[in-house]
């Protein structure tokens, strides 16, 4: 069993200014975030393209958080190695894109880099279930995949906390449990009370008037 301390919180550049990333990553770290959520969107996945290796490479200089790669892409073993060389710490791929998942997340894992999985909302945890004691993140998204500021789908929530149940019954399950998709301050008490251990929240950060009070209203709800 592992629990976390404190809410992690992952801002998501998606909803940041790329013109000004610089500015924004300090934002972040300002803020008193530890991790960022970098969403790479491939525009076959999902319909939108964001970046590639080399924004998160060129990023990596100039940033000490967390990187946080969530891959957004068909055929996510043709970038691992690529994401892994740019610096990321996380890489979390959809286990909707692979039929041999447990060949990625070993492929992941010998990069170095800790190893996510993600599920869609219309993917059930038992999908999941074999590569559970596997994986060092599981990321639930609570929107359909693709863009930011949508509204949190409430059923969703019900999958982190059946995460968390495993995770107290299985001592090898010892992944962190991370919600994507929706996160505000209206939403944070219902998915903190599943059990989750990181928060990514894209359009409520950059959105907030005080980005550093958003992180701690989120850590103390
Ligand atoms: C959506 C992305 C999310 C997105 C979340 O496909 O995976 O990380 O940035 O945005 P918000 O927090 O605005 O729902
Ligand atoms: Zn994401």
């Amino acid at each position: 069993m592992k629990t976390q301390q404190r809410l992690i919180v992952a801002p998501s550049v998606l909803s940041a200014d790329f013109s000004q990333i610089t500015e924004d990553l300090h934002t972040i770290k300002r803020s008193g975030a530890s991790w960022v959520h970098l969403d790479v969107m491939d525009g076959q996945f999902v319909p939108g393209i964001t970046f590639g290796d080399k924004f998160v490479s060129d990023i990596r200089n100039k940033s000490d958080l967390i990187f946080d790669t969530h891959l957004m892409v068909n055929d996510p073993e043709r970038q691992i190695e690529a994401f892994a060389q740019a610096g990321s710490d996380y890489i979390t791929f959809h286990i909707e894109t692979a039929v041999h998942a447990h060949r990625i997340v070993q492929q992941i894992r010998q990069t170095g880099k800790k190893v996510g999985i993600s599920i869609v909302p219309a993917t059930p945890v038992v999908l999941i279930q074999e590569l559970l004691s596997e994986v060092d993140l599981v990321l639930v998204m609570t929107v359909n995949p693709g863009y930011g500021g949508q509204r949190l789908i409430d059923s969703c929530v019900n999958k982190a906390a059946e995460l968390h149940a495993l995770r107290q019954e299985h001592p090898d399950h010892t992944y962190l449990i991370s919600v994507d998709g929706g996160v505000n301050a209206s939403t944070i008490g219902t998915v903190k009370a599943a059990g989750i251990d990181v928060a990514v929240a894209g359009s409520a950060f950059f959105g907030a008037e005080d980005p550093a009070a958003f992180v701690q209203f989120l850590q103390d709800a």
